[in-house]
């Protein structure tokens, strides 16, 4: 291993930040750990471009630990809506929680305790860690994984434990020694594998950028970059079908609360049916409603629905991909005669106008737009 390369890859990296890295960021400089606790959660699966949008709007909602802790959960899963993998909102609510409750509503600064809190993994815990408190301590998210593993030429699965402890051992011989450096040297990985040292296109392969590594990276002097950190191998994730029922009554719409565990948990969905292999090949697409009914709404008098509700439609397949599933949700429309009333509590009528008040996932709230159920501002929260 280069000596060399670990004494001065700080202070390359940071002198490359001041050129080509990302600055100005509404997250960056300020040393709130709330402020920037939320801006990493946010940032984890989300692009840099919605976080730009989002993250002033969720401060302004929620501007303190305490705000976050005393709101409903709803209220965060609406605001999150949109932005995808929910259990984060969760987490993060329940963080809030944790720190009012064990931390009289402060962040510890050690990572280890940090760690020790709801949805703060090892990375996340070094990241607030550097930016809040000027920490040493490393991050080792994919981009960074990438990183090292090309300048060290690291092969073996980034998924083995072997692998894995050698990169964080990495992570930590390169800090900065100065701690005053910890926030701009953490900015500066993150951007420097986020936009030059990328998994399919690094600058070193171009011919316009010049890589400050390029002499000391192991990949890159034995030509090894693109195959480097080795990928390993993803199964297809399953594929799933499901009938969605999509009931109007007026100017309503009869939405149902997911299940708190569940995909999408917390958030107002339509009445689904059972998940089933998707097979390929045609469709039934002519089911009764009670067919239907039987399958999305199992717990509500069947009499009672299909007297008020004769008959359904199809209208549309949607697909959407979750991380380890792939889902064909078949829609059914359907139009009630009456304000139907449920036996099951998580059941209820929307006003169409009133949605925006509501945590829908993206897809549904897709598909009630392009519905032309309800105006472009109605959903907009
Ligand atoms: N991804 C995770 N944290 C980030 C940050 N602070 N800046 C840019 N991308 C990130």
């Amino acid at each position: 291993m280069s000596k060399a390369l670990i004494n001065t890859f700080a202070s390359k990296l940071v002198a490359w930040h001041a050129i080509s890295g990302r600055s100005g960021l509404p997250w960056q400089g300020n040393r709130d750990p709330y402020a920037v606790w939320v801006s990493e959660i946010m940032l984890q699966q989300t692009q840099v471009a919605t976080v730009l949008e989002r993250y002033p709007r969720f401060m302004k909602r929620f501007p303190t630990v305490k705000k976050l802790a005393a709101a409903d959960i709803d209220d965060v899963l609406a605001e999150w809506a949109g932005l995808g993998y929910y259990s984060r909102a969760r987490n993060l609510h329940a963080c809030a929680k944790q720190v009012i409750a064990e931390s009289k509503g402060e962040f510890p600064s050690d990572p280890t305790l940090l760690e020790q809190l709801k949805g703060i993994g090892r990375s996340t815990a070094g990241a607030i860690a550097a930016f809040a408190f000027h920490g040493r301590a490393p991050i080792l998210d994919a981009n960074v994984k990438r990183i090292l593993a090309r300048l060290f030429a690291i092969e073996g699965s980034i998924q083995d434990k072997a692998v894995n402890d050698r990169l964080w051992t990495l992570a930590t011989e390169l800090l900065p020694s100065k701690p005053a450096d910890m926030p701009v040297y953490t900015q500066a990985l993150m951007d420097f594998g986020a936009t030059w040292c990328t998994s399919r296109k690094p600058v070193c392969l171009g011919s316009e950028k010049k890589c400050p590594f390029a002499k000391d990276c192991q990949a890159n002097l034995s030509d090894q970059v693109l195959l480097l950190p080795q990928k390993t191998k993803k199964a297809k994730s399953p594929e799933f079908d499901c009938n969605m029922l999509l009931m109007r009554w007026g100017n309503s719409v009869l939405l149902q609360k997911r299940p708190s565990k569940a995909i999408w948990g917390g958030l107002w969905s339509l009445p689904e049916g059972p998940w089933t292999p998707r097979v390929s090949g045609t469709k039934d697409l002519d089911i009764s409603a009670q067919t239907l009914f039987a399958a999305t709404l199992p717990d509500e008098k069947m009499a009672t629905l299909t007297k008020a509700c004769k008959s359904v439609k199809y209208s549309e397949e949607i697909k959407h991909v979750f991380t380890h599933r792939r889902l064909w949700m078949q829609i059914w429309l359907a139009s009630s005669s009456k304000e139907l009333t449920f036996s099951n509590p998580d059941l209820k009528w929307v006003a169409l106008n009133q949605l925006g008040r509501y945590g829908l996932p993206q897809p549904i709230k897709i598909l009630l737009q392009g519905l032309s159920l309800v105006r472009g501002d109605d959903l907009k929260n």
